[in-house]
């Protein structure tokens, strides 16, 4: 391995551990999970997941905990997203203990790359589930493969959490009312860069999505869900057929309930947008991102401080990450040990 990683150091970037493991399934059935060296496939030129987006993955981490433990964050939950996705897209997705076991074995293999305790660095695990046989006229492949990686990412807030400003894209839709918004298709990353590149052009770190039938209900942020905290104590999160469930904002919700808060997890209309005192963006690679400012063509409101997060989101920041790293008795059973 690189025994020259400066932990501190990672950013959110692609690193080389040298292993991955792979299932596939041919003939009908799943093959054993073999582990591979090097960092690259082969695939048939006609394979679906190159022309028509047989292609969906998922994203979760694994953490050195206070013992020196390693464990997963809900990787079960993961692998059901995964199987739903896969049913969306016409795909045979991977069983969950499939699913689960290859996390693990890709974990335990790059223990030495698992960063320790107190440096703010995780394991990031990607799971990718591509169809491969060679196929012309449109229709699902007969064959899959199941490809897990992992590498040292973080932490993502190298100076601490610090808010950052939105931007609403109402130029492009991020997912269609029944289309393919609420599960992680690779598709829906490419459709969205364009939207966030722009964004990003204007000077905003983040873009806000609009529900694409009427841009009157607030979707969720371009890689994240939205949350809204209000003066008299309610997490409020929108729920819409076109966008990602989270698996973050699934266990904050539930956090913010152990912690007294009313969680209303409901459609959230825009013109609802100044009851919120405090704005995040959750997700698994950021946890909760502050959100200081949102901008919607010529206007700009505001929210918590600018310079810090408020003190709901913070106090949730602290709970989830304190389960996470083993600081804090896992009460809901989400942490997976490995080894
Ligand atoms: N929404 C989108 C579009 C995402 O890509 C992600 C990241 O995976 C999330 C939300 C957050 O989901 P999770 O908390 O499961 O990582
Ligand atoms: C997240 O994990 O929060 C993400 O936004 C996933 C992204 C890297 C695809």
């Amino acid at each position: 391995m690189d025994t020259t990683i400066s932990w501190k150091d990672l950013g959110f970037r692609y690193l080389d551990t040298g292993v991955y493991a792979r299932a596939d399934f041919r003939h009908g059935t799943w093959s054993a999970i073999e582990l591979c060296s090097g960092a690259s496939l082969s695939l048939h030129i006609a394979a679906t997941c190159l022309h028509y987006g047989q292609a969906c993955f998922e994203g979760l981490k694994a953490f050195r905990q206070t013992s020196g433990r390693v464990a997963c964050f809900r990787p079960d939950a993961h692998a059901r997203r995964m199987i739903m996705t896969a049913e969306r897209l016409a795909m045979v997705p991977p069983p969950e203990s499939l699913f689960v076991d290859t996390v693990r074995m890709i974990v335990a293999q790059n223990d030495a790359y698992v960063p320790p305790f107190g440096t703010g660095a995780t394991l990031y695990v990607r799971p990718l589930l591509i169809g491969t046989s060679a196929v012309i006229g449109v229709h699902p492949s007969d064959d899959y493969a199941f490809v897990v990686f992992a590498m040292p990412v973080g932490p993502y807030y190298k100076d601490g959490m610090v808010p950052v400003r939105a931007y609403v894209q109402e130029a492009y839709d991020r997912a269609a009312p029944h289309g393919v918004g609420h599960v992680k298709a690779a598709g829906n990353y490419a459709a969205g860069l364009i939207g966030d590149i722009e964004v990003k052009a204007k000077g905003f770190p983040v873009s806000l999505y609009l529900d694409s039938a009427t841009h009157s209900l607030i979707d969720e942020f371009g890689t994240s869900n939205f949350i809204g905290i209000t003066s008299d104590g309610r997490y409020v999160t929108p729920k819409s057929t076109s966008i990602l469930e989270s698996i973050t904002n699934d266990s904050l919700r539930v956090i913010a309930a152990d912690l007294g808060l009313k969680v209303e997890h409901r459609p959230v209309r825009w013109d609802e947008i100044e009851n919120f005192v405090e704005i995040g963006a959750c997700g698994t690679a950021a946890v909760i991102t502050p959100i200081s400012s949102i901008t919607r063509g010529d206007e700009t409101l505001r929210f918590g401080p600018e310079d810090r997060p408020g003190k709901t989101l913070q106090r949730l920041y602290e709970e989830i990450q304190g389960i996470q790293y083993g600081k804090i008795a896992d009460r809901h059973g989400w942490m997976m040990p490995v080894g």
